[in-house]
């Protein structure tokens, strides 16, 4: 989306139509200073003021063009907000007995060690309701969006945590600052997400204000709405095996385990031991079965994909993978390197890129999702590349993070800091290959999972083996490509076959680069590899609006942004009202155009709106337009419509 500062009257109105479906509440906040001031901190290449904030809302946004209903009615304060609370969690008792015997238990993102708990599931929920109650600051909000969930969440679990040792670590945010400490990296360790606008700042005891964490369940799934809690605790543990986000303790607790991830971080599985499975029903696969996971080594983190795509799938791949012509896509030698230029001696297989072809769009969502993403980011991830091996070709050890060797490009890379990388890549293979082809993916500092340490064999022994095989004569004698064979003979390597797919990180949770993901594509012996990559990164990748740009670069890209010129429009608080004077409108509905927006019958609560001059706002009862309201710059900033 670009900036809708330039483009003509109408289109302008299209355009801005989208950031109309921002929750109400965070106008709100923004039109009441709550949060501009705050993140002008953390985002220094924006233009300040509403200008900047208006944009990135826009951007993050627009994938998801849902209207909420708003209805906030600041007038009604102050009041206790049991009932919406108790409507928010989807739970019908005072008591909130549902989570009597419910244990909240804390990870930091990608730990499978518990960093603190709550086991007073009710004491939990109602200092849950405490803060929510604070969010609305005298408003019982009726709706929260995720991140005014993730907000209240972190503030409860500042606020309960028992045996709480859920701060950062090291550099990386400020320790004696507890688990908002852990939430909030810091300026110089927190990449700015396309939605870092969006969040819900917490403020602290001190009075300070800081990012908020995600949390995510053990298999990914991120905490957007409250009654997920509720869906959660009520979830008989162990009922089936699929629920291993539950476990219930010696002491008769169910533990309901909550993976935090720092703002501006990405979510990553958090194994335990070689051969734990995580089962992902929230992912839907091209098969009946359910996707799961299975760990293959802890460090680096490798995990075999079940289920995840299907052969017709992996079919419709490769023949549109053979059949492309374009040049930027068609299968070729591969190259490497950031700026892809360069062929490299030890890279000898093909590869082309699938960006848009109907199985590669849907297969990359179904990473996305896979990998904890509740929204698919196109900018985070690279195209599907498929790769072809044919006999003898190979590509050596490497790692999927991408080094800046010269320091010279404008990309941050820095993943560490608050740069982007690739941190995830998920490996699909569409051909199957006996245990003598060769072509498997070798991690060289893994071990084998399967084989007893005094079975293991050496380099020399491996290449010997090769030697006296079938396929001995392949490869040169002394190559690396042979070389790589001892390697992909003696350390942990995954055999292709059609459906297979392979998870593994290149960053460790705190976004730096995990060397121990060096890999290698093993050379092929016999028969021919097909095999699809996708890389996702932790921040949206070079050349996308809001990669992040070094330091020394966004000067001038900021003085290159102030140069164009600007066109300041107003924006309105806008208040829609029934009174209930009028009898034909008892069954009114709010219409943003012709888009649904809310009821505004007699008996319902009034709707504020964030909108701009020329919006056209349609009030209707039953299919008939009884009032068109053009919102107009001189009626001033905030105005009120009663019908
Ligand atoms: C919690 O545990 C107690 C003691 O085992 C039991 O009496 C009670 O019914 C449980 N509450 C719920 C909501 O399951
Ligand atoms: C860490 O936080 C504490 C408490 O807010 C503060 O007193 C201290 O100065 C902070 N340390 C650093 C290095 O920012
Ligand atoms: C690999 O094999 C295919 C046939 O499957 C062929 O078209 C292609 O040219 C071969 N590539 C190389 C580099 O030999």
């Amino acid at each position: 989306m670009t900036t809708s500062t330039s483009s003509s009257w109408p289109s302008r109105i299209k355009s801005i139509a989208v950031y109309l479906v921002i929750p109400y509440i965070i106008g709100y906040l923004f039109s009441h200073g709550y949060l501009s001031e705050y993140f002008e901190q953390y985002l220094p290449t924006v233009g300040g003021g509403n200008g900047g904030n208006k944009r990135s809302l826009l951007s993050s946004s627009s994938d998801s063009p849902t209207p909420h209903q708003q209805a906030a009615p600041p007038s009604l304060a102050p009041q206790k907000c049991d009932l919406h609370f108790r409507n928010l969690l989807k739970v019908a008792e005072e008591t909130f007995a549902t989570f009597q015997n419910v244990s909240f238990v804390v990870h930091r993102n990608g730990d499978a060690t518990s960093c603190g708990r709550s086991d007073m599931g009710e004491r939990f929920v109602l200092e849950l309701k405490k803060n929510y109650e604070a969010l609305g600051n005298g408003v019982c909000l009726p709706q929260l969006n995720k991140y005014q969930v993730e907000s209240i969440l972190t503030k409860t679990f500042q606020d309960v945590l028992s045996n709480n040792d859920c701060h950062s670590v090291e550099k990386y945010g400020n320790k004696s600052k507890g688990f908002l400490g852990f939430c909030d990296g810091g300026k110089e360790h927190t990449p700015i997400l396309l939605d870092h606008n969006d969040l819900v700042p917490v403020t602290s005891a001190k009075g300070e204000k800081s990012l908020p964490c995600r949390f995510h369940s053990r298999e990914g799934l991120r905490v957007t709405k409250l009654d997920e809690l509720t869906e959660m605790a009520k979830r008989p543990c162990g009922a089936d095996d699929i629920s291993a986000n539950c476990h219930v303790a010696k002491n008769g607790l169910k533990e309901i385990h909550l993976y935090a991830v720092p703002a501006g971080r990405v979510f990553m599985f958090a194994p335990s031991h070689v051969g734990e499975i995580f089962y992902l029903p929230h992912v839907s696969g091209a098969m009946d079965k359910p996707i799961y996971l299975e760990v293959l080594n802890l460090e680096p983190r490798v995990f075999d994909v079940f289920n995840f795509f299907s052969r017709e799938e992996s079919k419709e791949l490769v023949d549109r993978a053979i059949a492309e012509t374009k040049e930027s896509h068609r299968i070729k030698r591969s190259t490497t390197g950031a700026q892809s230029k360069s062929v490299n001696s030890r890279r000898t297989s093909e590869s082309g890129f699938d960006t848009h072809g109907k199985t590669a769009v849907k297969v990359k969502k179904r990473c996305f999702k896979a990998l904890g993403f509740d929204e698919y980011w196109e900018s985070h991830g690279d195209g599907l590349q498929i790769l072809r091996y044919n006999v003898s070709k190979a590509y050596n050890s490497h790692l999927d993070w991408i080094e800046d060797k010269t320091g010279q490009l404008e990309h941050d890379y820095e993943s560490g800091g608050t740069g982007g990388n690739r941190f995830a890549t998920i490996l699909m293979y569409m051909s199957d290959l006996g245990p003598e082809d060769g072509g498997e993916t070798v991690f060289p500092k893994a071990w084998p999972p399967t084989v007893p340490e005094a079975d293991r064999i050496d380099q020399k022994q491996a290449i010997e083996q090769l030697r006296a095989s079938p396929y001995g004569n392949v490869l040169e004698k002394g190559s690396w490509e042979e070389q790589l064979v001892a390697s992909c003979r003696t350390r942990l390597s995954i055999r292709p076959h059609s459906s297979r797919a392979v998870l593994f990180y290149s960053q460790y949770p705190n976004g730096e680069v995990d060397p121990a993901s060096i890999h290698g594509a093993c050379p092929v012996l016999n028969k021919q590899k097909y095999a699809a990559n996708l890389w996702v990164w932790n921040t949206p990748r070079t050349g996308y609006s809001g990669s992040p740009i070094k330091e020394k670069f966004r000067n001038k890209q900021s003085s290159e942004e102030a140069a164009s010129p600007s066109v300041s429009f107003l924006k309105v608080n806008a208040q829609f009202v029934n009174s209930g004077k009028d009898e034909s409108m008892s069954n009114a509905v709010l219409y943003y155009e012709d888009q649904f927006w809310g009821n505004l019958g007699s008996n319902d609560p009034p709707m504020a709106v964030n909108t701009y001059e020329g919006h056209i706002w349609n009030i209707k009862v039953g299919d008939e337009v009884k009032k068109t309201i053009v919102i107009n710059e001189k009626d001033g900033e905030s105005q009120v419509f009663s019908i």
